[in-house]
């Protein structure tokens, strides 16, 4: 069924200008409040900003009129404590509080930004961080409905802003986008075969390679994995791979997504509260997918290939059940304890698939286990795996306002995993259940490259209310990471 529209979420263009365009409706400016309390500030602008009542506090806004248009201060706070973060939420909560208006100017982009979340040189320039806060903040989902609220276009203009910096910036809100609109798309439009097929339309729209392994293929070369957990579902799964090739003799990156359409826990089924979240279950696949297109789009020094296993976790009459044990590509056997656990078992076969394709380094991204949200909460993605690649992850996303953290795989917790019938079983025990998934998959590792598991169970998809530059729903996370340590990676020297 090649007919299912993908609904996609809207958003704003963003351009770089020397000055402010003259149909300009409202002009955004940050305060601070050092100068606020100093009083120092001679610009007329903050003065009126001041006289109705602004401080430079962090998030507040306040508009004046001027001759020919409006001015939204909104406070940046204190300057010492001023992130490259705080300037794209800043630029988001602006915008929406001018919502709707078709013409924006914004100068936030030129203020100093002194500290950061990660006490490192920020990786990109403050006109690009603000680009995209404010494309990313200004993303709607409209979904199906029928009548869905008109937005208009909206223009921003960043003033001293480089073409070059807005374009890459926009390249990478884009895939964050890209990311959301397919996690937020319902289970009844994207399952297996559609998002094989929507994956391998996006592939082709940007020059990329595709391989798409149907049942059949998948069977044929012994992914039983992927083969369990499809099973007990009537749409039946799909691995996917879609490869960037950056020059001969570069650095290669493999990306293994857990592409879990639906998740009802088969047949140790989760309770219905909640269940619903669970069309999220694909937000890392749809992660690496995003990250190999904008790698192709912004022409990285790095080949990428990004792995999808799609499967729907149903509880049908030919399901796997707990007990089961089943054979993994290149032969490894898993105990199935539960079948809830499930993303680890595609995981494995796309981790052992991609382990003998000549890659320097392995990422792999999921929303494996709701111990992450236990231990690191909602906004907060564990990441676990060889040290040098987990840190850097870990720094890399603290760096780009993708909060993430760096956790052990301890023996403890690998102990837990042992089988007694098979090579290593799908669950441990409770404590530390985000570590002992990830003591599940390095049996899948190949031992030759750096590998590093991201779980962003809590952080792919925002259950509360908007915040920042973050909707409801699905986030992104952690596209902006995977760019960035792309970018990071392929200034690496390689390895003989
Ligand atoms: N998809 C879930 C994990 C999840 C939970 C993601 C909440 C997002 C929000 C995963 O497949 C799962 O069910 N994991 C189990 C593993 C357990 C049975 C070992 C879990 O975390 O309870
Ligand atoms: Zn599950
Ligand atoms: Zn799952």
């Amino acid at each position: 069924m090649s007919g299912v529209d993908f609904p996609q979420g809207h958003t704003v263009t963003v351009t770089g200008g020397k000055k402010i365009p003259k149909d300009t409706e409202a002009v955004i400016v940050g305060l601070f409040s050092d100068d606020v309390a100093d009083g120092k500030s001679t610009d007329e602008i903050t003065r009126s900003l001041v006289t109705v009542g602004h401080d430079g506090h962090w998030k507040r806004a306040r508009t004046v009129r001027t001759g020919d248009h409006v001015v939204l201060g909104v406070g940046l706070g204190k300057k010492s404590e001023l992130t490259q973060d705080k300037l794209r939420q800043a630029a988001a909560i602006a915008l929406n509080r001018l919502h709707p208006v078709s013409r924006v100017a914004t100068t936030l982009g030129n203020v100093e930004v002194s500290a950061n979340a990660s006490g490192k040189a920020p990786l990109v320039s403050n006109n690009a961080a603000v680009a995209e806060g404010l494309i990313l903040g200004s993303y709607a989902f409209d979904g199906l409905k029928t009548n869905p609220t008109p937005h208009g276009d909206c223009t921003i203009t960043l003033v001293g802003g480089s073409k070059k910096d807005i374009e890459a910036a926009s390249i990478r809100a884009e895939a964050v986008i890209l990311t959301r609109d397919l996690v937020n798309t319902p289970s009844s439009h994207l399952y297996p075969e559609t998002y094989a097929l929507e994956a391998e339309r996006i592939a082709h729209e940007y020059g990329l390679e595709v391989e798409v392994l149907g049942p059949k293929e998948l069977k044929k070369q012994g992914f039983g994995g992927i083969l369990a957990v499809g099973g007990g579902s009537a749409r039946l799964p799909r691995l996917v791979s879609v490869t960037y090739k950056a020059g001969k003799g570069s650095t290669s990156v493999g990306l293994v997504g857990k592409g879990i359409t639906f998740d009802t826990g088969g047949i140790s089924i989760k309770p219905a509260g909640g269940m619903d979240d669970m069309i999220s279950d694909m937000g890392g696949s749809a992660s690496v997918l995003a990250t190999a297109v904008a790698a192709a789009r912004l022409k990285l020094p790095i080949s990428v290939t990004a792995y999808l296993p799609m499967a729907e976790n149903m509880p049908g009459g030919a399901a796997y059940r707990p007990g089961d044990v089943i054979t993994h590509y290149g032969g490894i056997t898993s105990e199935i304890r539960n079948t809830d656990a499930e993303g680890r078992l595609v995981l494995a076969d796309g981790l052992a698939y991609a382990s003998t394709k000549k890659h320097d380094y392995i990422i792999d991204v999921a929303t494996l286990t709701g111990a992450q949200i236990v231990a690191l909460g909602n906004r907060t993605s564990g990441i676990m795996g060889t040290p040098q690649l987990r840190d850097l992850l870990a720094q890399t996303g603290r760096s780009v306002g993708e909060d993430a953290w760096s956790m052990p795989i301890t023996e403890e917790v690998r102990d837990t995993m042992k089988s007694d019938v098979a090579d290593v079983r799908n669950m441990g025990e409770r404590p530390g259940g985000m570590l002992s998934a990830a003591a599940y998959l390095e049996h899948f590792v190949s031992s030759k490259v750096q590998w590093a598991h991201i779980d962003i169970a809590g952080p792919s998809y925002n259950t509360g209310s908007r915040w920042g530059y973050t909707p409801k729903r699905g986030t992104g996370v952690p596209v902006r990471t995977l760019l960035a340590a792309l970018e990071i990676l392929a200034q690496k020297k390689k390895k003989k």
